[in-house]
């Protein structure tokens, strides 16, 4: 595994999670879009946000990676999330969230496809698998915008905030696409 880095790109900033981000962080699990999308477990609190900051910024384990979405002229303002985890043999998943007022500038695609291409060169995975609720047409643009290509369509696949098991389409990049 890679000491954490930072990624960039046209307007992208991805960069370890540090400890000021729990603030921002539990701002962002309050918004009911990641809440449903994303939920954290209910009862949030900053302590809980600055564990669960400490976790994303620890590489160690080797089967998970995560990166802070920032603003890259203002490297301290945290515009979202992306990481990989299960990694294991080659394959990883990927999951991500921008914050409400970062939303529709083509962020999340961009910084998808830039941890997505690292990856593969980095952590030489192989295939990378991306699931969205069928509900969530944003994050179904946001994977093919990425390069991620439909394979199907799970049934009631993931439990989602709302406490619901949720029907999701299973994306797919391969180094070889
Ligand atoms: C999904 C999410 C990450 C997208 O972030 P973003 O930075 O706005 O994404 P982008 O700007 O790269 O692309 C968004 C695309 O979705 C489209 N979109 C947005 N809202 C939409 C909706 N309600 N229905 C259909 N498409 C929608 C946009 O038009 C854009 O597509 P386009 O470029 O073809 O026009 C963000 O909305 C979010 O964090 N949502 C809540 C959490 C979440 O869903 N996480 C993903 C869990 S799998």
């Amino acid at each position: 595994m890679p000491d954490v880095v930072n990624l960039t790109g046209p307007g992208l900033l991805l960069r370890p999670w540090q400890e000021g981000d729990a603030p921002a962080a539990l701002d962002a699990f309050g918004d009911p879009e990641i809440a449903l999308w994303n939920p954290q477990g209910d009862g949030l609190d900053l302590d809980a946000a600055r564990q669960w900051v400490r976790r994303r910024a620890d590489w160690s384990n080797g089967t998970n990676v995560a990166l802070a979405l920032a603003d890259p002229t203002d490297p301290a303002v945290l515009l979202g999330s992306v990481s990989l985890h299960r990694i294991h043999d080659g394959d990883a998943s990927i999951g991500y969230w921008v914050v409400p007022a970062a939303r529709g500038r083509g962020l999340a695609s961009a910084a998808v496809a830039r941890v997505t291409a690292w990856a593969f060169a980095e952590l030489g995975l192989h295939r990378i698998e991306l699931c969205h609720a069928v509900g969530n047409p944003a994050s179904c643009r946001v994977a093919e915008r990425a390069g991620y290509l439909a394979e199907g369509t799970l049934r009631q696949s993931h439990r989602y905030g709302d406490g619901r098991r949720h029907d999701e389409h299973l994306h797919a990049r391969l180094a070889t696409d």
